[in-house]
């Protein structure tokens, strides 16, 4: 099996290249990334010389029909696993138009050379596969109760979760429309190693390490429910193998937390492995809320878990360690992600905005 994996340099993207070569000892990875702020080629770097060999990286935009018309051909790729996108709430607030670019015409580019390159004479080529990497976010906001499931209505909420939304119409027009076959995944909140620290779970261990304020928009009673990586790429992996052609799939660990509650348990954990006693809850500073701002999402993952077979193994008492000693242990992959563009954003958005200091 060959995969093009779009955005391999990202958070999700990387960690998929890692647990997919590992999983299947016989597939080849290609892997695009147009290396934004967010993309590291860094986070590759551990893999071992024997997957390196099933590995090949492109620097590209999936913007760039041509470039990707060449990988399907030149690799005979055999399915597209698209975790290419602008991924931060807030950056999409200030700019959204850098949304529609990659998550709405980003898409449409790798759909219209899926479509050119393995449509023939009114006949998809066998094997083929179309797979984008959505988002629990497209179902809007939850109030105290209730979880989405695959029929929730789409309701997005914020420039970035719209411009998701818009992707998954355009993919399920395709398989509606050309009977494309593809799968969409809807997975909840991620973390584990490699997320960039504009994220909240990194953003607050690593402030805490330096004994900063820690940024917690509004009251900080917003609910988000957890996954750790690990298990969501495993969960795509089932979807890749099994999933029905036209599928939406939610994936979910059943781990909803309040934004401030998870920060002082971050703290708790810190404080036990560092015995740093000036990290404490007095670096919490509540700040401006975000526009918009979801209150709750929740996962219903029962279809995933009946149809295919799947469920999360990590708990998230042990896999929130293993992500803080993670950034513990790789202080030189943190100095080079705080670098630059993040100090930018840290000043644009926490201290001009914010009043963080
Ligand atoms: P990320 O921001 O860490 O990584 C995105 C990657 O895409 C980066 O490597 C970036 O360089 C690359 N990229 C951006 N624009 C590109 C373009 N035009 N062409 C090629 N590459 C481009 O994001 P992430 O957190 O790893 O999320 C990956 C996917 O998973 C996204 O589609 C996101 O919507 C989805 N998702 C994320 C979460 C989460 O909690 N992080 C949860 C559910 C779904
Ligand atoms: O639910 C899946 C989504 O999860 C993904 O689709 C997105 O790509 C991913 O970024 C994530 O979106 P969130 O907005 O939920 O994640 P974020 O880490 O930005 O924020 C988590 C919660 O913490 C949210 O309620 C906002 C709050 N927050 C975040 C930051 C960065 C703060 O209170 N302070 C902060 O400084």
């Amino acid at each position: 099996m060959t995969l093009l994996v779009t955005g391999c340099c990202g958070f999700i993207g990387s960690n998929f290249v890692y647990y997919y070569l590992d999983e299947h000892k016989d597939a080849r990875i290609i892997g695009l990334d147009k290396l934004t702020y967010a993309g590291n080629l860094d986070n590759l770097s551990n893999l071992t010389n024997e997957q390196k060999s099933r590995f090949v990286f492109v620097k590209g935009d999936i913007n760039n029909a041509e470039l990707v018309e060449y990988l399907l051909d030149v690799y005979d790729i055999d399915v597209i696993v698209n975790f290419a996108a602008e991924s931060h709430v807030d950056r999409s607030i200030y700019n959204p138009r850098a949304f529609v670019e990659t998550n709405v015409l980003g898409v449409q580019t790798l759909l219209d050379v899926a479509k050119k390159k393995w449509y023939i004479n009114g006949k998809w080529k066998h094997g083929k596969k179309f797979v984008q990497i959505s988002t629990d976010e497209v179902y809007g906001t939850l109030g105290p109760t209730g979880k989405f499931t695959e029929k929730t209505p789409l309701s997005p909420r914020s420039p970035y979760s719209a411009s998701k939304a818009s992707a998954d119409l355009l993919v399920i027009a395709h398989h509606e429309t050309y009977g494309m076959p593809v799968n969409i995944t809807r997975c909840s909140n991620n973390y584990g190693p490699y997320q960039f620290p504009e994220k909240l779970i990194p953003l607050i261990i690593l402030n805490a390490l330096e004994h900063k304020p820690l940024p917690i928009y509004g009251d900080g009673r917003q609910v988000r429910d957890w996954i750790h990586v690990f298990d969501h790429c495993r969960a795509i992996d089932f979807v890749i193998e099994k999933g029905k052609d036209g599928e939406v799939y939610n994936i979910g660990a059943n781990n909803e937390w309040e934004n401030i509650e998870l920060v002082k348990k971050i703290i708790e954990i810190l404080r036990q492995l560092t015995n740093d006693e000036l990290i404490s809850e007095k670096l919490i500073t509540h700040v401006k809320d975000r526009p918009g701002h979801d209150r709750r999402y929740a996962i219903d993952s029962t279809k995933i878990r009946k149809e295919l077979g799947w469920k999360p193994e990590i708990s998230f008492e042990e896999g929130l360690e293993a992500t803080i000693k993670w950034y513990l242990n790789n202080k030189q992959w943190v100095e080079r992600v705080v670098g630059g563009e993040y100090k930018e954003w840290y000043e644009k958005h926490y201290v001009r905005e914010r009043k963080l200091n």
